[in-house]
């Protein structure tokens, strides 16, 4: 079986803010940790939405990946690489269009949905109904069964795993399948291969689900097992020929609590950030702007925190004691908001001292994110063949 892999990808939108930290990236941190992960730049979606101004998308790119480096995103445990450098998703995703009925695509909620949002732009074209079907090509040609994205991201993760099946179902037998999984039942020898065969019979004929977990672990016991023939007994197990490419599974990643300086949702279209390595007169500029509970006009009018942005901030930056100490007092007018705004401002900056310090060494040498995302681009390209390999090799388009 392939070793569980993640793999997720982000639009080079600009610098990153604070709800992208709490939201994606200290996920993906904790994530280099737990798997192989492979993180890319979506430059090609970017053009699906900014065809017709596309010169910023390469700053942006680059930006980016600093934000990610700063965030804690360690390029020697996780492969960061660039989707247009590897152009064999550009392969993949021509050759899965072939079979991708129309239909499936019209019906992915984001279409319309995005489509509608950004209604002064003709997103009428052909690049931006296959998004969903470029984001499954870049899934699929790296096997990756772990995705981790927003909830607004699940549909497109479903129709991944429906072209996956689709593909498999149409691509999926190799001439004399039945009898080269006959041989590779034989390889597993006597005792195992009985067993296998109690399970492939549980499953099929009594439905039993449990029955292909138990396989699948009883053919990674297997020692030297070759991976073709472990590949094609999952397939015969299940009676759906060879499996050749990975449906994928989302990991969802929790909506993020970040609020931002207006109490709404962080978020770049509401003008509320605060930038990862926003520096910190800016940072303490913007906070102490900041609109409090509208009651507190003035010092000696009580507040209330429930009815106050920065209340929000005190719940991700703020330890107890301090929450208590706001709470008292803001509603006895104990203290000044600008009193109560002082603790959210030394959280953000710590919290943001590690990020500037690690983003430092980029910014003053920029070489060094170029050598960490070429090396990113030859490893991601070195997977992406492979799996190319055995999808031309599945279609019978093989030259070699
Ligand atoms: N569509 C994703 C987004 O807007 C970005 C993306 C592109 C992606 N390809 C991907 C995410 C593959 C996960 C896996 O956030
Ligand atoms: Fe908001 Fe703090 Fe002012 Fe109360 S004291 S209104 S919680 S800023």
């Amino acid at each position: 079986m392939y070793a569980e892999r993640v793999l997720s990808g982000m639009r080079p939108t600009g610098s990153l803010h604070l709800g992208h930290y709490h939201g994606v990236l200290k996920n993906w941190v904790r994530l280099q940790h737990e798997y192989p992960c492979l993180f890319f730049v979506a430059d090609w979606h970017a053009l699906t939405t900014q065809y017709d101004d596309p010169r910023g998308i390469v700053n942006a790119a680059w930006d980016m990946v600093i934000d990610w480096l700063a965030a804690g995103v360690d390029p020697v445990r996780a492969t960061l690489f660039i989707q247009s450098q590897v152009p064999e998703h550009a392969e993949l995703h021509l050759l899965l269009s072939m079979m991708t009925p129309l239909g499936w695509l019209e019906r992915v909620p984001t279409y319309k949905d995005q489509q509608e949002k950004l209604e002064n732009k003709d997103l009428s074209t052909y690049g931006f109904l296959g998004y969903p079907l470029l984001q499954s090509a870049d899934i699929l040609i790296y096997r990756a069964d772990k995705v981790p994205v927003g909830e607004d991201q699940v549909p497109h993760i479903e129709f991944s795993r429906e072209i996956a099946r689709r593909f498999n179902h149409l691509y999926g037998r190799e001439p004399g399948f039945e009898d080269k999984a006959r041989e590779a039942v034989r390889k597993l020898g006597a005792k195992r291969a009985r067993r296998y065969e109690e399970l492939r019979t549980r499953f099929q004929q009594q439905g039993e689900q449990a029955a292909i977990g138990l396989a699948h672990a009883l053919l990674d016991e297997v020692p030297g097992f070759a991976h073709v023939d472990r590949e094609r007994l999952c397939g015969y197990l299940e009676g759906t020929g060879k499996m050749i490419l990975v449906e994928p599974g989302a990991l969802l990643t929790e909506a993020s609590r970040m609020p931002g300086l207006d109490g709404q949702k962080m978020s770049k279209s509401y003008g509320n950030t605060i930038t990862l390595r926003e520096d910190a007169a800016s940072v303490t500029h913007k906070i102490r702007r900041m609109p409090t509970d509208p009651a507190r006009i003035r010092r000696t009018d009580p507040g209330e925190p429930a009815n106050c942005p920065v209340w929000q901030l005190h719940q991700v930056y703020s330890d107890e004691p301090c929450q208590a100490w706001v709470e008292q007092g803001c509603r006895s007018a104990g203290i000044g908001c600008l009193d109560c705004k002082q603790p959210v401002i030394d959280g953000i900056l710590r919290e943001q001292a590690p990020m500037r310090a690690r983003a430092q060494p980029f910014l003053e040498d920029p070489k060094l994110v170029r050598e960490i995302i070429g090396d990113g681009n030859s490893t991601a390209r070195r997977l992406a063949r492979e799996t190319m390999r055995d999808v031309r090799q599945a279609i019978g388009l093989d030259f070699s």
